[in-house]
């Protein structure tokens, strides 16, 4: 199990925000709330592995609400090369690249407005700021951008117009390479560029000897699931998100009361 406090989600929601991941049993849940308690936690969001139903379970007796569900996907590139869906070469109206500097304001520009009102486990709880959730991917991705080098590594995509997409990768120190935040310009939505920066992303790790691509999503988002299933990944592990809050219990009556009366 991993715990922290989350200093993006601090800077952003401006109360203590406490992040666990991996999650077992009822031990590693009452571990979690304690650690929040400690340090004075307004919120704990803490994600599960599907199947450990009994920890799931705790959690929602002590009061989590359930934000979203994450699948995860596996490629394996030894697979790779055969079941991968190959991309049209002589289709040019798209050209990939690693980002450079330059390249900031675009990049920031698109994850701005392609994850406006997403639905993520941020803007699933009703008790924060729809505009502080959206902000919360405009500054992973700025995080990202800042830490590009050897771990962190950003496709774009660009057309005459200009940029129109990006895709962010972290390696990972056992062979492995995760797809892990991506967003496309409205503009040409829907004609390919996702696929094509999913495709490159592939192309990077079989070039660079990774053994394994990974990549989540929620699982409403069938759109990147598409695609993933096209260019060979499969399913691998399901993980619930919950919030739980440790303070605004009024606040959330009040907003049950709104919404059911
Ligand atoms: C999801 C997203 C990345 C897809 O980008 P895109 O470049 O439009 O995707 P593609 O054109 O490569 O299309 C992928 C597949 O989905 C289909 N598709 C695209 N947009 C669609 C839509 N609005 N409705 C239904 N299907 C759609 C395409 O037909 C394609 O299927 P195909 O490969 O069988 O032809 C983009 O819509 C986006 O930025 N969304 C918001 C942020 C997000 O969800 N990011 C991903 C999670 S981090």
């Amino acid at each position: 199990m991993n715990k922290y406090v989350s200093k993006l989600d601090l800077d952003r929601f401006g109360f203590v925000t406490v992040k666990a991941e991996g999650l077992k049993s009822i031990e590693d849940v009452n571990e979690c709330i304690s650690f929040s308690n400690n340090n004075n936690a307004e919120l704990l969001i803490a994600r599960l592995d599907a199947s450990r139903l009994e920890a799931v379970q705790w959690v929602e007796a002590s009061g989590g609400i359930l934000c979203d569900t994450l699948i995860y996907y596996e490629l394996r590139c030894h697979h790779a090369k055969n079941s991968v869906r190959a991309i049209d070469k002589d289709d040019e109206t798209f050209q990939l690249r690693e980002m450079t500097a330059r390249d900031q304001e675009a990049v920031i520009h698109i994850a701005r407005t392609a994850f406006s009102g997403y639905y993520g486990h941020y803007h699933s709880d009703s008790r924060l700021d729809r505009r502080d959730c959206d902000a919360t991917y405009v500054s992973w991705c700025e995080a990202t951008i800042q830490n590009r080098g050897e771990v962190n590594k950003i496709i774009i995509a660009e057309d005459v117009i200009g940029i129109c997409g990006f895709l962010t990768m972290k390696v990972h120190d056992d062979r492995q390479l995760e797809l892990v935040l991506s967003g496309v310009a409205k503009r040409v939505e829907g004609r390919g560029v996702y696929r094509r920066m999913i495709r490159q992303g592939i192309e990077y790790a079989i070039a660079a000897g990774f053994k394994r691509v990974f990549t989540s999503t929620q699982i409403i988002n069938l759109t990147v699931q598409r695609v993933w299933i096209t260019q060979g990944f499969f399913p691998i592990k399901y993980e619930y998100t919950f919030h739980k809050w440790f303070k605004s219990d009024i606040k959330l009556q009040a907003v049950n009361e709104f919404r059911f009366g």
